[in-house]
């Protein structure tokens, strides 16, 4: 377990001092509270048993959708202004995908789900083992979709977030459900900005990340894969010859209109963003 870590918690009953019990166990001197500590990881909440485990793991600048591609400038940009010293919590971090855009610096991974590359285990809307104002970025990368009670989960990171720290969100809008079960919702800017607000916190800046193209493709992606295979055969050889020909005429409109960019929400006529990348501040 990661030891400066114990410098961030405190017990969530009594807000005294957690301490490391050989390895296995953190424990509440005050009022006897313990946590497990599983292959080094602390363990506040249990796993719930619906989750289908995240097995996706796209790490690195270009690999993955075009909106992860540009969930990785978002946040890379956004960490080169980070002072050295800065701590970092990355909320529902997963495998850990975008932890390489952090090495070297301050950088703890939370879960629902004990992934080897988690450093603790929490439902931070439920259990809230981090002492006030710990962080200066506390990072969301595709999370608050899969988080039924998400205005607790961001009253609770607004709490442990520094004055002046940043909450980093990456939130798809046009994304087809994953995760399944476990996806529960597409925020609006407007859902976005009062969640924000109700947690006393403010937006900083709303972009959203347009590409016409990639939703095109998505399109035929579903119809190839959810559309065609119901159909008799001499419909389905039909179907995917278009499909090809539509696919084509999609690459031949991209080379004529403008690529997938990351733009202010309000500076754009467009309404449909693939998801929002937002930063909110304390
Ligand atoms: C779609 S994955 C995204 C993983 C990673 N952030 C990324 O973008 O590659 C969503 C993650 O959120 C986690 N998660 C769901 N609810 C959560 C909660 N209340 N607190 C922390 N993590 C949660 C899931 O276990 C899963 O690892
Ligand atoms: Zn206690």
């Amino acid at each position: 377990m990661k030891l400066e870590l114990l410098s961030l918690i405190n017990c969530p009953e009594c807000q005294n001092n957690l301490q490391n019990y050989k390895g296995e166990a953190l424990r509440c001197g005050n009022c006897g509270y313990v946590v497990k500590v599983v292959d080094g990881i602390p363990l506040f909440t249990d796993v719930p048993s619906t989750i289908e485990p995240w097995q996706k793991v796209d790490r690195g600048s270009d690999l993955g959708t075009a909106w992860r591609r540009s969930n990785w400038k978002f946040l890379q940009n956004l960490v080169t202004d980070l002072p050295a010293d800065a701590k970092i919590l990355d909320v529902g971090a997963g495998h850990g995908d975008f932890a390489d855009i952090f090495k070297g610096r301050n950088y703890y991974a939370l879960d629902i789900v004990p992934y080897p590359e988690v450093d603790v285990v929490a439902d931070l809307g439920k259990i809230n083992p981090f002492k006030d104002n710990s962080f200066d970025m506390v990072v969301m990368m595709n999370v608050l979709e899969h988080v039924y009670e998400s205005r607790e989960l961001l009253n609770s990171i607004a709490k442990i977030v520094a004055p002046g720290g940043s909450i980093v969100i990456a939130v798809p809008f046009l994304l087809k459900v994953h995760q399944a079960p476990f996806d529960f919702s597409r925020f609006t800017p407007y859902f976005l900005e009062k969640m924000a607000a109700e947690a006393g916190l403010y937006v900083a800046s709303l972009q959203g990340y347009f590409d016409t193209q990639y939703l095109l493709n998505e399109s035929l992606g579903n119809v190839w894969q959810y559309s065609i295979s119901s159909q008799p055969r001499n419909k389905q050889v039909t179907a995917k010859m278009l499909v090809y020909i539509i696919q084509k005429l999609i690459n031949l409109l991209a080379c004529v209109t403008q690529k997938g960019f990351i733009d202010e929400y309000k500076s754009q006529q467009n309404p449909a963003p693939v998801g929002y990348l937002v930063i909110l501040r304390k």
